[in-house]
C-alpha cells in the first residue's frame, strides 16, 4: 500500500441522537490500530454532537459541501462552516450526489477545490455503474471523474481517493480483491500519466461498496487497496473497529 492505511465511515443518512451516542460509546471504547488514519462522516447535523463526544482518535468528516463560499443558498452548508465545527475532511463526489442528486463532475470538481482552499482533506469518490462496467466502460468512467478533480484542484496532498463501483454499494456485492485491484492500479497509473508519478506514488486509493468485517482482510491484502470507506458496516462500532484493524 501507499502511505498510512485510511478508513472512513459514511454514515449516510441515518442515526438519531440516540444511536448516535451509542455509536460514540463504542467507538469510543475500541481499540483501533494505531498506524491508520480514522475518519466518520456523520449527517451535518450530527457533527457538533459527535465533535463534542468522540475521542480525538477519529477525525471528522462532512458527507458533501456547497461548491463555495457562503451566502444566500438556502439549505447548503459552507466548507467555512464545516472548518469551523471541526470537520477536518469532506466527501464528495459520493455516486448517491451523482446518481440520486444529479451532481455532475465539473460541479464536484469545483466543491474539490473550494474545500481544499479552506482547508478540508477531501475523500473524492469516482465508480462506475453496473452497465457501465459490463459495456467496458470501467476506466473510461472512471478516468473522466478523475480528470475533473485533477482539471480542478491545485495540489493533491490533502485528497484520498475513493474507488466505489456503484454496483456494489450497499448491495452486499462487493468487489473480488482483484476487481478492486485492478481499478487502483489503473487509477495510480493515470494519475502517474497526467498528474505526476510523484502524486500517483503518495496518493491514497481506497475500496468502498459493501465492505464488512468478514471481507475487509482479503481486500486488504491488495497492493493498491490503501484503505477502506465504509457505508451501512461503519454504523455498528465494533465492526467498524474490526475493519480499521485489518490494515496489513
Ligand atoms: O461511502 C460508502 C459507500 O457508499 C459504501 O457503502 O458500505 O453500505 O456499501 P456500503
Amino acid at each position: 500500500g501507499t502511505g498510512k492505511f485510511f478508513v472512513g465511515g459514511n454514515w449516510k443518512c441515518n442515526g438519531t441522537k440516540d444511536s448516535i451516542t451509542k455509536l460514540v460509546a463504542d467507538l469510543n471504547s475500541a481499540s483501533l490500530e494505531a498506524d491508520v488514519d480514522v475518519v466518520v462522516a456523520p449527517p451535518f447535523i450530527y457533527i457538533d454532537q459527535v465533535k463534542n463526544s468522540l475521542t480525538d482518535r477519529i477525525e471528522i468528516s462532512a458527507q458533501n459541501c456547497w461548491v463555495g463560499k457562503g451566502g444566500a443558498f438556502t439549505g447548503e452548508i459552507s466548507g467555512e462552516q464545516l472548518k469551523d465545527i471541526g470537520c477536518k475532511w469532506v466527501v464528495l463526489g459520493h455516486s448517491e450526489r451523482r446518481h440520486v442528486i444529479g451532481e455532475k463532475d465539473d460541479f464536484i470538481g469545483k466543491k474539490a477545490a473550494y474545500a481544499l482552499s479552506q482547508g478540508l482533506g477531501v475523500i473524492a469518490c469516482i465508480g462506475e455503474l453496473l452497465e457501465e462496467r459490463e459495456a467496458g466502460k470501467t476506466f473510461d468512467v472512471c478516468f473522466q471523474q478523475l480528470k475533473a478533480y485533477a482539471d480542478a484542484v491545485p495540489s493533491w496532498d490533502d485528497i484520498v481517493i475513493a474507488y466505489e463501483p456503484v454496483w456494489a454499494i450497499g448491495t452486499g456485492k462487493v468487489a473480488t480483491p482483484q476487481q478492486a485491484q485492478e481499478v487502483h492500479v489503473a487509477v495510480r497509473d493515470w494519475l502517474s500519466k497526467n498528474v505526476s508519478p510523484e502524486v500517483a506514488s503518495k496518493t491514497r486509493i481506497i475500496y468502498g461498496g459493501s465492505v464488512n468485517g468478514s471481507n475487509c482482510a482479503d481486500l486488504a491484502t491488495k497492493e493498491d487497496i490503501d484503505g477502506f470507506l465504509v457505508g451501512g458496516a461503519s454504523l455498528k462500532g465494533p465492526e467498524f473497529a474490526t475493519i480499521v484493524n485489518s490494515v496489513t
